[in-house]
């Protein structure tokens, strides 16, 4: 019981300093915006320094929000009916950005039609999340495999890479909150810039809610793949 209370009052707390730092975060990039519009171009690098890591910090409060609301049972999933291969696809589009400018190629192998009742915004995330780090692991020239399939009652979605692993001591701990492997094995910034080590949990937790899961099938030093299974919701 007492715990119990101090968990939630721990938690009320965490909720309140996130929403005051997101509320501060918001407020330092609206003024470098500005700045930079302004601004004689010698300090234009500078701030732009300025404008990139209040990027990375907004990207990592709202990661840490996330988590929060959803460890205090506060993240309705809002969810529509929609086809899982058509936002796979829209969303490997959102990361071939990153994914030209490393000269690493996306290939999406759709089975068929993929009908799904759930949270579409949540799901794009943990897709994304998946594609950013497969990505930042590849080397040139490198492909990255987006691949849905239906497996009686369940979806399975698999992500591979052709990079170089998550050494065999570090796989146990990836799905922790806030741990990252080593910095020199990912070769650039994601799609959501340097991430806090929080992608893969917030990706598991995503594929949870939905009564499935995300687990990592395969890593060596010829590639990693890992592997979301959803249950296809009664009447789908
Ligand atoms: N496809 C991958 N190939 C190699 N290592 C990976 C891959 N995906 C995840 N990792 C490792 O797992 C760690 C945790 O991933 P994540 O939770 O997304 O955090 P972040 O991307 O912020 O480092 C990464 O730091 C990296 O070491
Ligand atoms: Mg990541």
């Amino acid at each position: 019981m007492k715990i119990q209370i101090i968990d939630s009052v721990r938690l009320r707390l965490t909720l309140w300093y996130v929403s005051v730092l997101a509320v501060a975060l918001v407020a330092f990039s609206l003024v470098v915006y500005f700045l930079l519009a302004r601004t004689l171009y010698n300090r234009v690098d500078a701030i732009r320094m300025i404008d990139e890591q209040a990027r990375r910090l907004t990207r990592i409060v709202e990661d840490m929000f996330i988590l929060a609301r959803a460890d205090a049972g506060r993240y309705p999933l809002r969810k529509t009916k929609f086809y899982l291969d058509e936002m796979i696809e829209e969303t490997a589009r959102t990361a071939s950005v990153l994914a030209s400018s490393n000269q690493v190629a996306i290939d999406i192998v759709n089975s068929s039609e993929a009908l799904f009742y759930g949270d579409e915004d949540l799901l794009r995330q943990m897709v994304l999340n998946l594609l950013d780090n497969a990505i930042k692991h590849t080397p040139t020239s490198g492909t990255v495999r987006l691949r849905v399939n239906r497996r009686s009652r369940e979806y399975l979605i698999e992500v591979s890479d052709t990079g170089a692993g998550i050494p065999a001591e570090a796989q146990p701990r990836i799905f922790e909150r806030f741990y990252r492997g080593d910095k020199a094995r990912s070769r650039s910034e994601g799609v959501n810039g340097s991430g806090a080590g929080l992608g893969l949990a917030i990706a598991r937790w995503i594929a949870e809610a939905h009564e499935g899961s995300l687990e990592l099938v395969r890593s060596d030093e010829i590639g990693t793949t890992f592997l979301v299974t959803l249950p296809i919701p009664n009447g789908g």
